[in-house]
């Protein structure tokens, strides 16, 4: 153990709450409107004190069209009607720090919404007005200009590119009612640092910064270089083989990653450690290798970056152990912690990916017991503590941008508002009785709910809770020292005197000698069973 006092966010749990489906409050022209709000939150927030988390990341309240539910953002320092005002929003920070609970919020920097008032004076002003050169404006190729100015694709599918009626074309990596701002124009800069100031004035003790790896693209705005779909293949393979090994195969990607970026995060970095209280900030950064991952988190730059490589490991104990000890190994050259996340709005909900049913829950259980134990910080997705499993949201229901641009199902399955109560929709999330929420709950969600489980030992709410106080009782400032291995198909992780072990084959192994401090389930004849975890002390 050590006595040095470690900054909060250092080693905390945060629970991500997407505010659209936390809880439903506030009713619009007496209508509840089945879409929940930050009363909706700071009427819960006891119940997030009483499950253990140390702080709570608002996923974007901001006014918006809500075209990509709220990461397209019309006014960054505002509420949007639809989740209550600037003076709810004040309620809600004031209550969670009463409540010992601290409030992580988003920011969106690497694009606005259509509607954002910037916008609509760029559509309104010439091409090559200063109004226009907040965002990325060029003219289209060929002979009348009708081709995208490059090659590059929306994240959400299609070009990533809209021409508007004068006939140039703006830059949107997302949707087409979120265009790209210009990193290179220093108005945009100083908006940002406007905007933090303003957030950190009124209390948040933190950002989560999305698409951070984003926000500056290669001058040049040159096409993309795109293996044929046969080398993409070959060098897939050849990913697996090189991947312990310094050599990589990189794609070209000069809209991510710009090394610019980095000065961003610098200035930053100095506001966030003007103000008192250890502010911070966590970066949502896909990037290509946990090096270069890394270096959002160097000491002057951003606090944490989201590691999503556990959130990313098939059920393989070899597999778990080589993320641990990688992840720990990239954040140390940066003098950093790492942190950890198995489900957040953006994917298929973990006891799903894991197969779903009594098996995906077990193995979404050991892989949350085994995630807790491991050093740095853990970020949790609303309704993982009920064992939620992805929805199979019906096509007339889908709300994604990316199911109108893709005809994939999109994300809408893992962002189906929480059940708290009661035996049938909106299971007391909000809203009118025997109304559905704005994204439609399942009909058989009755023993899920937050009523039925929390007087139940054996439920996931129960467990998680104990989880939880485990977590703070065993490694509230322990040392991050960890070493992770495996035995037979099993995770061994050990770190501060405790033994942590995560059955990943198809047999029950014998445990070692050693107090069990708490398991992911029930041990059979003391055996660790598949699909659980213990630890040992
Ligand atoms: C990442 C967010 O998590 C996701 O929900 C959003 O659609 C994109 N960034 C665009 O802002």
């Amino acid at each position: 153990m050590t006595s040095t006092p470690v900054p909060w966010w250092r080693d905390a749990v945060v629970y991500q709450v997407y505010v659209r489906s936390f809880a439903d409050e506030l009713s619009h022209d007496g209508d509840a409107d089945g879409i929940g709000d930050l009363p909706g939150i700071t009427s819960r927030l006891p119940y997030l004190r009483d499950l253990g988390v140390d702080a709570l990341w608002i996923t974007p309240f901001y006014t918006s069209p809500q075209k990509d539910h709220g990461y397209d953002v019309a006014d960054y320092m505002d509420v949007d009607p639809l989740f209550g005002s600037l003076a709810d929003a004040d309620v809600l920070l004031e209550t969670a720090h009463e409540l010992g609970l601290r409030v992580i919020v988003d920011l969106v920097p690497n694009h606005t919404s259509d509607q954002h008032a910037w916008f609509q004076a760029a559509l309104a002003a010439a091409p090559g007005s200063p109004e226009r050169a907040r965002y990325l404006f060029r003219e289209g190729r060929g002979a009348d200009g009708s081709e995208p100015p490059n090659n590059w694709n929306s994240i959400f599918g299609g070009p990533a590119w809209t021409r508007v009626p004068d006939g140039s074309w703006y830059l949107h990596l997302f949707d087409t009612s979120q265009p790209d701002l210009d990193w290179r124009n220093p108005e945009v800069g100083d908006m940002f640092e406007g905007v933090l100031r303003f957030w950190l004035d009124r209390g948040v003790d933190g950002f989560r910064v999305d698409v951070a790896h984003g926000l500056y693209k290669e001058a040049s705005l040159r096409d993309q270089v795109r293996p044929e779909p046969t080398q993409e293949k070959a060098n897939k393979g050849k990913k697996k083989a090189a991947e312990s090994m310094v050599e990589r195969v990189l794609r070209d990607e000069p809209m991510w990653e710009q090394p610019e970026v980095h000065e961003v995060y610098r200035r930053w970095r100095k506001v966030l450690d003007s103000y008192p209280g250890e502010r911070m900030a966590v970066a949502e950064a896909w990037t290509q290798t946990a090096e270069s991952m890394a270096l959002f988190i160097r000491p002057d730059e951003l606090h944490q970056a989201f590691n999503f490589g556990w959130l990313g490991t098939p059920w393989k104990a070899k597999d778990f152990a080589e993320v641990v000890n990688n992840s720990i190994a990239a954040v140390g050259a940066a003098a950093s912690a790492p942190t950890w996340v198995l489900s957040n709005h953006d994917v298929i909900r973990h006891p799903t990916r894991y197969g779903g049913g009594p098996v995906g829950l077990a193995r979404g259980r050991a892989a949350t017991l085994a995630m807790l134990a491991l050093p740095g910080s853990a970020y949790l997705y609303q309704g993982e503590e009920l064992g939620l499993e992805q929805v199979d949201v019906p096509p007339e229901a889908r709300q994604d941008p990316s199911w109108f641009r893709t005809g994939e199902p999109g994300r809408d399955g893992c962002r189906v508002p929480l059940p708290w109560s009661g035996s049938a929709p909106p299971y007391g999330f909000g809203g009118a009785e025997g109304s559905q929420p704005w994204i439609p709950q399942p009909p058989d969600w009755a023993h899920l709910t937050v009523a039925a489980q929390q007087d139940d030992d054996g439920s996931t709410l129960a467990f998680y809770r104990r989880a939880l106080a485990a977590r703070r009782e065993v490694f509230a400032g322990a040392d991050e020292t960890t070493e992770a291995t495996t035995e037979g198909k099993m995770l061994v992780v050990r770190r501060a005197g405790v033994t942590v072990l995560l059955n990943t084959s198809t047999y029950p192994k014998a445990l070692p000698e050693g107090e069990v401090l708490i398991s992911s389930g029930p041990l059979i004849d003391g055996l660790l069973p598949p699909d659980t975890a213990v630890w040992l002390r």
